[in-house]
């Protein structure tokens, strides 16, 4: 009997394609399920309160409409506010997607290292507690943009980024004192590394930028080892949380990730 449940991928916009990708790179014949929480869009200007009743409210209606074998958090916002919270509501495998300060951590010649992410995502707690854990030899700093998350929503849409929005917004760490050691960057928002082509080509020449995508595709197909997968693929659906006229303008792109059926919830 093939196993018909589809993964299912959850974002406030198209960051958490920067996750889908390297997931079915390794697992090419997993059903997909992309939801993007464009009525709650974008999460980072929101508070830790309307995050934290917000996601795991939605996650439950969406577990219960497609019964996925696995939920992705592909969001570090929600992740790193709502993980236990959504793990506590709902019984299955939910992954979270937290900054990759750990393999940063390692990478750093400098033993200085930039986590660039959302406003809400870089004040959290748990970001101290992982700079704690895994880079207690290094300065961490760190800065938040909504900037980047809006230009990555734009590339997908079709339009071009400007280099010099780009830069400005990595301007924001660089510039800090002691900035100008920083040799990794971590990108906490799954949407940046949708932006990495334009963030390589206006940062300093050998800075690395690291990013959870890999780390929870091995975690995902670690997860389903053994399980079943449905002969034919059926087509992915790609799920907004409010009507908009202008999702149909990421319809071209989302194709291109295996999605090619659009939904409004
Ligand atoms: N992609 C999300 C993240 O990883 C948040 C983007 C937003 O809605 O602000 O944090």
């Amino acid at each position: 009997m093939s196993d018909r449940r589809p993964l299912l991928f959850f974002d406030s916009g198209v960051g958490g394609l920067s996750v889908l990708a390297p997931t079915t790179a390794l697992l090419p014949r997993a059903p997909l399920v992309y939801v993007a929480d464009s009525g709650g869009f974008p999460y980072g200007t929101k508070s830790e309160t309307e995050i934290a009743a917000r996601v795991p409210a939605l996650l439950g209606r969406l577990a219960e409409r497609y019964d996925p074998r696995l939920i992705v958090i592909a969001c570090n916002t929600a992740s790193t506010i709502a993980l236990q919270h959504v793990r506590a509501a709902l019984d299955l495998p939910i992954v979270g997607t937290v900054p990759a300060i750990k393999p940063a951590a390692a990478a750093s010649r400098t033993r200085t290292i930039g986590v660039l992410g959302t406003a809400a995502t870089v004040r959290q707690p748990y970001v101290d507690d992982l700079a704690a854990r895994f880079a207690q030899d290094c300065t961490v700093l760190r800065h938040g943009s909504g900037r980047l998350v809006a230009l990555a929503e734009a590339k997908l849409a079709g339009e071009t980024v400007p280099l010099d929005a780009v830069s400005h917004e990595l301007d924001g760490l660089f510039h800090q004192p002691g900035g100008e050691r920083i040799d990794v960057i971590v990108n906490a928002c799954t949407h940046f590394p949708l932006l990495e082509a334009e963030m390589r080509a206006v940062a300093p020449a050998g800075v690395a930028f690291v990013d959870g995508g890999p780390g929870i595709a091995r975690r995902v197909a670690h997860l389903t080892q053994g399980q079943s997968w449905p002969e034919h693929l059926p087509p992915g659906h790609a799920v907004f949380t409010s009507h908009d006229p202008a999702h149909r303008r990421l319809a071209p792109t989302l194709a291109t990730y295996g999605l090619s059926r659009l939904e409004t919830l």
